[in-house]
């Protein structure tokens, strides 16, 4: 095979959380009960899926944005730039400066 037909991507994301942020409730609407974010559970998505709630993500098979999720109440901080909607959450690298509701 020629080597220009083949070739690696590698697909990640800044994960460095802010250890000085207060601990947040999260809730994923339509799913059962809610969880407790800290500073230590990493992203929104990491947390999710630590707590058994599982939320779209696609970055580590070349579907970047696919975990973009809609804010119902409270607000995320992106730990890297974004210039997406307002109400729009990028769960693998955003983090909630309140309790948050969202919405899958
Ligand atoms: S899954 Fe790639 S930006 Fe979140």
């Amino acid at each position: 095979m020629p080597h220009f037909d083949v070739f690696a991507e590698a697909f990640s994301a800044a994960t460095t959380v802010p250890a000085h942020l207060e601990p947040r409730t999260i809730t994923v609407a339509g799913t059962p009960g809610s969880f407790v974010w800290t500073p230590a559970a990493g992203t929104l998505l990491d947390a999710a899926l630590a707590a058994g709630i599982g939320l779209p993500s696609g970055c580590r098979v070349g579907q970047c944005e696919s975990c973009i999720v809609r804010v119902l109440s409270g607000e995320c901080a992106h730990l890297v730039a974004f210039e997406g909607e307002a109400d729009r959450c990028l769960t693998c690298q955003a983090v909630p400066v309140t309790d948050l509701v969202l919405a899958p």
